[in-house]
This record gives structure tokens, sequence and C-alpha cells, in this order.
């Protein structure tokens, strides 16, 4: 958990989301999500397979259109200000943007110089340093783990230092020791004061990480809180211990799911 703030300071919101409906053709994805991410948080989106996580992400990152309502990334508009918008965020998506015959560092020189940096080769160096990978810099990406390619990835988006950070199933296809390392990757962003907004089918992804943590259903927020506030959700197991409390699992399908999932079984 980063950065955690009392309930009665109130900052402006680093994403906000109001509303926002969107359908393809006429099938509705979207129909009202509300939700709102403080700076330098982390902030869970979870939900089934077509729950319509990417799509509300696409269009934060300005990559698609809402039919209907607003959103706004560090208080600007997605819609009236997306050069803004772009300026502050930046998005790493499920497939990796590595360039597998560069090495680490070039692959991060090369996105630096892409950007204009002036200093290209001290912003590789810098990011390979707070990735832990700068023993690993100089050999090709081909040859880098699952976890250590997810993490230049993510190193290779901090580039020009954005704000806001979206994550797209940052650890789908990663073995338990990658997941770890991207987790971690994840908290010192968070903790430098990065807003992360992710999206995860890996419900302990979301209960290791988050601030807090919503459930996207049927194309509406469900639940939103932090992991006590879900957990309070669903009264604990009558006849356990404390160590019995209900799994996000078990709230997410309680919530979610067509199984008979209860708590206490
Ligand atoms: N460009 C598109 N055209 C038509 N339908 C689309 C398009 N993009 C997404 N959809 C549909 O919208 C729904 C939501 O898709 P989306 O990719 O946002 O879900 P998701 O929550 O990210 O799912 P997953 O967990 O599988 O990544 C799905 O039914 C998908 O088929
Ligand atoms: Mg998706």
């Amino acid at each position: 958990m980063s950065n955690e703030t009392t309930p009665t300071e109130r900052q402006e919101p680093a994403i906000r989301v109001a509303g926002v409906t969107k359908a393809f053709g006429d099938v509705p994805v979207l129909r009202g999500v509300d939700l709102e991410v403080a700076p330098g948080s982390i902030f869970a989106l979870l939900g089934s397979n077509g729950a319509g996580k990417t799509t509300l992400i696409r269009i934060l990152a300005t990559l698609l259109k809402a039919d209907a309502g607003t959103a706004s990334v560090q208080g600007h508009d997605v819609a009236t200000r997306p050069d803004r918008v772009r300026e502050s965020f930046s998005l790493t998506g499920q497939f990796a943007a590595v360039d597998e015959i560069l090495t680490g560092r070039e692959n991060l020189v090369l996105v630096g110089r892409l950007r204009h940096l002036p200093d290209p080769g001290r912003v590789a160096d810098d990011l390979l340093a707070r990735f832990s990978l700068t023993d690993a810099g100089g050999r090709r990406a081909a040859t880098y783990s699952g976890g250590m390619r997810r993490r230049l990835d993510i190193a290779m988006s901090l580039i020009g230092d954005p704000p806001v950070i979206f994550l797209d199933e940052p650890t789908t296809g990663l073995d338990p020791q990658a997941r770890i390392e991207v987790w971690q990757a994840v908290r010192d962003l968070a903790a430098s004061g990065t807003t992360v907004l992710l999206t995860t089918q890996y419900l302990e992804e979301a209960e290791e990480l988050a601030d807090r943590i919503a459930i996207l259903h049927e194309g509406r927020i469900v639940v939103e809180g932090t992991l006590a506030e879900l957990t309070a959700l669903l009264p604990p197991a009558k006849v356990e211990y404390v160590e019995k409390q209900p799994t996000l699992e078990e709230i997410f399908l309680a919530l979610v799911g067509t199984t008979t999932a209860t708590a206490g079984n």
C-alpha cells in the first residue's frame, strides 16, 4: 500500500471518470462508469473477460471516444484537451513494446530519442537502475525473462516522467516470481508519486498492490473501496477464526460470479 491519505484530506483526483458510456454497435459495454483515482495511489480495476476494462483505459488514453460522460487525466478533459492528456500519462498494454534485437539500454535510449530528451543515455541508465536492470542493460532483450521484459516495458513507458501510468494487465502470463518483480516495480512507482491505474484479472494482484479496488461488471462499477471496505461487504464466516475473513475472490464471485460462492465454505 502506498501514500494512503486520510479520509478528510481531499485532493484533486489524478483520474476522474463520470457517467462514461460506450457501446460497440448496439452492444453496450460501459453503461455509466464513475471513478476517481487519487494522485500517487494505486487503483485496481477488476473485471471478468470482456467487462470493458481495456475499453475504459482506451478512453482515458484518448484512443477511443466515449459515447457520453466525461473523463479527465490530471485535470485535462479527454474529449476537449486530448493533447494535454497525452502529455500526462503513459500506457503499458498487455503486449510488450520491447524490441528484442536491441539491448535493454538501447530500447530505453531509442524511446528517449523519440521523445527528444537532451540526454537519453543518462535517462536510460537511471531507469535501468530503478528497475534493477543495470546488469542486464547491455544484453539483448531477447535474453530477458518475462519479468525483466515487463519491467523494461514499464521503464520505457516512464520516459518523460508522466504523472499517470495505465497498466493494462501488467502481469498476465508471467510466472509468480516475475509477477512479484513487477509488483515491486509498481509499488516503487507509486511511492515516487506516480498515479497507477491498473487492470487485472488476478485478484491477489489487487489485494497486494491496490490502495483502492473497483469491480467493473455489466458496464458499471458495482463496488469500489479499500480492500478492508470490500472485505466488510461480506460477513466473516460464522464458525471460523479471524484469519478466515472473506477473500477478495469470494467477494468478487459473490458480486459477479455465477457460481455459488459463499463465504465460509
Ligand atoms: N473495437 C471493438 N469493436 C467491437 N467490440 C469491441 C471492440 N473493443 C472491445 N469490444 C468488445 O467490448 C467488450 C469489452 O472489451 P474489453 O476489451 O474492454 O474487455 P476487458 O475487460 O478488457 O476484457 P479482458 O479481460 O479480456 O481483457 C467485449 O465484449 C469486446 O468484444
Ligand atoms: Mg482487456
